[in-house]
């Protein structure tokens, strides 16, 4: 039996069990439950006090709106890549988790958010639970950032914070990390699922009421000992990703959920010695080595939110020396490629049973468009018919499983994009729009492109 008052909490998705036992029976995770004292459920928000105002509902057209509620200010920080994530600037009084492995550069991309939005006037603090007032200021002189006007705070008690940020009219504050802090309130140690469920609910109540952006960032742990930020998302008004490979020094910014603005668009940045640098065009960057193609390289013209982007996809057909082929895929979904193996399988005639499939989207980049499908088959059957494609073409379409090539949304973007880069034609579904910036050999049938690929008719 349960002590009096003693809760267990799962670390990895926040309930509540009066019991502890080996997994969590919402969530499945094995050896999550921890045990947290207290007698409300852990992190409750307190029952809302009635307003004695009777409830009233209200209109949905935009003038009913107009007259209520404009619509809420925002501050565009002038890191274009950030606002565009946000989808035009930071809306005040929302909060945002900044979600990424330990390392990534959340830190560094915060302080540059704050500097690049005080430069504008706006008020901005950075609290930091993770390191030293000394610290921060080092990295921001790096960074060429030691004059800039953001107010600095190492502190981890959330009383404190409140209080400090009760008594500052602020526009931006960054709280690094949510895991770092902790409440008098709750017994729980810093990190865990209390903790970080209190803190984050008091912070975004305080957003709310003062009309502040707060950011807050959240480590993501692979073990998921550390309560992950998972309870925090539903919380939180935009939760953004910011995501890199090992090994490149690209980053993605990228929103999970934004209510205020769309989950497609990225930000791309580079990590360099003096912090992160915008890249505004990012086709250059992810199309790899220029020159000759070799088989198994395809360049596919996507789009990510509002922007086209061109990138290489990678892919190697090898005989395989065990009774199980591999079939390994970086930056792009296991479960895609394997739809499309299948269908150049059943309706093309081309056999990947006995043969090794490794394809990479190459920058580190994560594609999710259903219209990379005919640049991944593309890159595939290059590779298995040793095959290249022009140096000049890019490819996109999406592929259906009785084997047709579909016409995707952006086509005349990605087009000019193709063109602006200097590419002369564009495998594609058929029925190119009129006046095209480039020529589209349009395929209806997967097995179209894997003819032309093989006798080299993409001219
Ligand atoms: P950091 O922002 O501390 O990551 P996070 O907050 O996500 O844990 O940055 C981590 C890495 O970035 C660190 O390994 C060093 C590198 N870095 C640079 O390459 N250049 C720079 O100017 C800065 C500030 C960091
Ligand atoms: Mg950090």
């Amino acid at each position: 039996m349960a002590r009096d008052g003693a809760v267990y909490v799962c670390q990895s998705c926040g309930a509540a069990h009066a019991r502890w036992s080996g997994q969590c029976t919402a969530c499945n995770a094995w050896n999550s439950l921890v045990e947290e004292s207290g007698s409300a459920p852990p992190g409750a928000l307190q029952p809302a006090k009635p307003s004695g105002r009777p409830g009233r509902t209200r209109g949905l057209s935009f003038e009913d709106l107009k007259t209520e509620t404009p619509s809420p200010p925002r501050l565009a920080t002038g890191l274009d890549e950030f606002d565009r994530v946000c989808g035009g600037g930071l809306v005040a009084g929302s909060a945002i988790l900044l979600a990424g492995d330990p390392g990534v550069g959340k830190s560094t991309l915060l302080l540059q958010v704050a500097a690049a939005a005080a430069a504008r006037g706006a008020a901005c603090a950075y609290i930091s639970g993770e390191e030293a007032i000394e610290q921060i200021r080092s990295r921001a002189q790096r960074m060429g950032l030691g004059e800039s006007p953001v107010k600095l705070a190492a502190e981890t008690s959330l009383r404190d914070i409140l209080e400090g940020l009760k008594r500052e009219p602020l526009d931006l504050v960054v709280i690094d990390s949510i895991q770092t802090l902790w409440s008098d309130a709750h017994e729980a140690g810093p990190g865990s699922v209390t903790q970080v469920r209190a803190a984050t609910g008091e912070l975004v109540r305080l957003a709310k009421r003062r009309g502040v952006a707060i950011v807050l960032v959240g480590h993501v742990t692979k073990e998921g000992q550390i309560a992950g930020p998972r309870v925090v998302e539903h919380m939180v008004d935009a939760v953004f990703a910011f995501e890199g490979e090992r090994g490149y020094p690209f980053r993605i910014l990228r929103a999970a959920k934004n209510r205020f603005g769309a989950t497609d668009e990225i930000g791309v940045f580079e990590m360099s010695d003096a912090g992160l640098r915008e890249v505004r065009n990012p086709s250059a960057l992810f199309l790899g080595e220029g020159g000759e193609r070799a088989a198994g390289s395809v360049v596919f013209a996507g789009v990510e939110g509002s922007r086209p982007v061109l990138v290489e996809f990678q892919a190697l057909v090898a005989p395989s020396a065990y009774g199980t082929p591999r079939r390994a895929v970086v930056g792009w979904d296991s479960g895609r490629l394997a739809m499309v193996l299948a269908v150049l399988e059943a309706r093309c005639g081309l056999g990947f049973g006995d043969r090794d499939v490794y394809l990479n989207v190459a920058g580190g980049l994560r594609i999710s468009e259903p219209a990379a499908d005919l640049a991944a088959a593309a890159a595939l059957v290059s590779s298995a018919l040793d095959a290249p494609l022009p140096q000049d073409c890019v490819v996109f379409g999406e592929v259906s499983l009785s084997g047709e090539v579909r016409p995707v949304g952006r086509m005349e973007a990605r087009l000019k994009e193709a063109a602006k880069l200097g590419f002369g034609r564009a495998l594609a579904a058929s029925g190119a729009p009129e006046g095209a910036a480039l020529k589209v050999i349009g395929v209806s049938r997967l097995a179209d492109a894997v003819a032309r690929i093989g006798e080299g008719a993409l001219s």
